[in-house]
Order: C-alpha cells, then sequence, then structure tokens
C-alpha cells in the first residue's frame, strides 16, 4: 500500500494506490479507515469494482444507510420500470438511467443530483447522520463532472484568527436545524411532493461536533443547515453563511477530477464536498454511492 498525502498542514487529502480493496486484510483494513479518520479524504487508484463488491468493503467500516433515492423521486427516476433494479445501499448519482439511457436534463433525478453541486455533508438532513461516504466511479466524463472537499476543521481552528461577533465557545453548544427540502428549494428549486416534505422534516444537528477518532473538533453545516434552534431565525441564518463562507476560504480546496475506477472515501463528520457540474446533455456520469450511518443524532454527542 502506498499512501501520499496533499495537504500536509492540514492533514488532509490522502491517496492510496497499490491496494485492492476486494482482497484487504484485516490489517490493512484498518490501515484503510485510520487514514480516512486521520485526512478527510482519501481517493483510491483503480478499484473496477461492481455494486457487491462496493458494499462488502463499505459494510467493514459498519451499518450503511439506505439511499433516499429508493424513496425520493418521481416516476421518471426509472427505478420502478428498470429490469436491472438498485440495491438499496447504492445511492446512484447519475444522468443515466438503469436501462442505460441518458436521461433529459430536465429529467427530476437530475435536478436532484444537480443539488449536490453545492458544498453539503452527506446525510445532514437525517436524524442520525453518516460516517463516512464511499463513491465509486463507475464512469466519468471526459470534460467536467469532478468533486471538490474542504476541511470543516480547519475552518473552525481558524475562526477566530479574525475578528468575530461570536467565538467558538459561543458556539460551542449551538443546535442547528437541517434540511434537505430547504436545502434543495435554494439551490435547485421546489422540486419535492408533498408526501416527501412531510417523509423529511428538520432535524437537528451540532453545529460543532468533536470527532471521535482525533478527538477535534469541526463546524458541521453545508448546505442542508437552516438555522440555529433558539436563535433569530436571520441572525443565525447570517451566521450559517458566515461559517460556510469561512469553510471555503480558509483551507485549501481538494479538487478531484475523476478517473474511471477510482474510489474515494471522506469523513462526513469533517469536510465539506460538492460535485463540480458537467455537460448533462453532451456526458454520461455514473457514480455509486455507498454511505456509513451513524451511530446516534449529534445533538446528543458531548463537547
Ligand atoms: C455524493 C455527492 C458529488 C459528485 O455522492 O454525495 O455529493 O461529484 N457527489 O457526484
Ligand atoms: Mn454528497
Amino acid at each position: 500500500m502506498d499512501v501520499k498525502i496533499k495537504f500536509e498542514q492540514q492533514d488532509f487529502y490522502a491517496n492510496i494506490s497499490n491496494i485492492d480493496i476486494k482482497k484487504l486484510s484485516d490489517t490493512d483494513f484498518i490501515k484503510v479507515k485510520n487514514i480516512v479518520e486521520t485526512y478527510g479524504v482519501v481517493s483510491i487508484d483503480s478499484q473496477f469494482i461492481n455494486d457487491d463488491d462496493q458494499i462488502a468493503f463499505s459494510e467493514r467500516f459498519g451499518k450503511l444507510e439506505v439511499s433516499i433515492g429508493t424513496k425520493t423521486k418521481a416516476p421518471d427516476y426509472n427505478l420502478a420500470n428498470s429490469t436491472t433494479p438498485i440495491r438499496p445501499e447504492i445511492s446512484r448519482i447519475s444522468n443515466v438511467d438503469l436501462n442505460d439511457k441518458m436521461l433529459p436534463i430536465d429529467n427530476s433525478k437530475v435536478i436532484f443530483d444537480r443539488g449536490n453541486n453545492y458544498w453539503h455533508t452527506d446525510s445532514s438532513f437525517k436524524e442520525i447522520p453518516s460516517k463516512i461516504s464511499i463513491l465509486s466511479g463507475r464512469e466519468v466524463p471526459e470534460y467536467g463532472g469532478g468533486t471538490d472537499f474542504i476541511d470543516a476543521r480547519h475552518a473552525l481552528e481558524t475562526w477566530e484568527d479574525k475578528p468575530r461577533k461570536y467565538s467558538l465557545s459561543d458556539l460551542n453548544d449551538c443546535i442547528c436545524e437541517h434540511s434537505i427540502v430547504y436545502s434543495r428549494k435554494n439551490n435547485t428549486g421546489d422540486i419535492f411532493d408533498e408526501k416527501f416534505k412531510k417523509d423529511m422534516p428538520f432535524v437537528k444537528q451540532k453545529l460543532i461536533r468533536i470527532h471521535p477518532y482525533t478527538k477535534r473538533a469541526a463546524f458541521f453545516a453545508g448546505s442542508h443547515c437552516s438555522h440555529i434552534i433558539g436563535w433569530d431565525i436571520e441572525e443565525s441564518r447570517e451566521l450559517i453563511k458566515e461559517i460556510n463562507d469561512w469553510i471555503i476560504e480558509s483551507g485549501e480546496i481538494a479538487e478531484h477530477k475523476w478517473k474511471t475506477g477510482e474510489l474515494v472515501l471522506w469523513d462526513n463528520r469533517r469536510v465539506l464536498h460538492k460535485g463540480t457540474g458537467y455537460d448533462e446533455s453532451k456526458y454520461r456520469r455514473i457514480m455509486h454511492r455507498t454511505t456509513v450511518a451513524g451511530d446516534m443524532p449529534s445533538y446528543l454527542e458531548k463537547n
């Protein structure tokens, strides 16, 4: 196993080569897991895997989430009439349907996926937010279609380098409400039906979380984060915007440009990510994600 670190100063973004995730010993698996938790983002070269391989590897990190894709999308999502069903642990981010046909750019699934092009942390709109996401590049566009990562821990650790209205100790116990209905409304328009909106109410998340492995704190915000409970809503949205802006300004952006067969893992408790977008009318893009579930709601964690 060869490991290279991209941003040493922030302990951020590692690349691993010369491994086969289908045949990892327990010792090597623990090494990979520690690298993900230490560096926040890890790309692994040349893993030409199928869904069963991806799920088997991902389950070594813990229980997997069931994709909201299985219950969100409108009939034209093409899962229902597909001849090749997809396993519920897989979130498919793609403009190609399961019958291998490119979807039009105004298709609800394509619009939904476009919402990934805003900085976010996966599943913060779920009562129990995720730990780690594992994304496999099955088919990637020739131009565009990258994924960017940014370090919300570095942002927290440098927050007080600038004059601030609120110090970290003012923010330490804040609890926010997150919602994908809120974030998609801001970013892609009002795309969900009433049933989905009812099924996906706001959930509570801590604004500052301490990572169980590194014991270092990070902001937990991103586009699903709407407001702080108990604060004036506008005042809290201004602060959340200031935090999200600082996350993006304060540190290095790791720009991942995909090659087919790469696997990228990131720690949702520490980093934000977003897609860079691509010409959906011209290029096919097929990405399959598994997501390692968290253990409990973040507001029950102690800082
Ligand atoms: C994701 C995601 C961005 C991309 O899979 O969670 O946000 O580049 N993906 O597809
Ligand atoms: Mn995502």
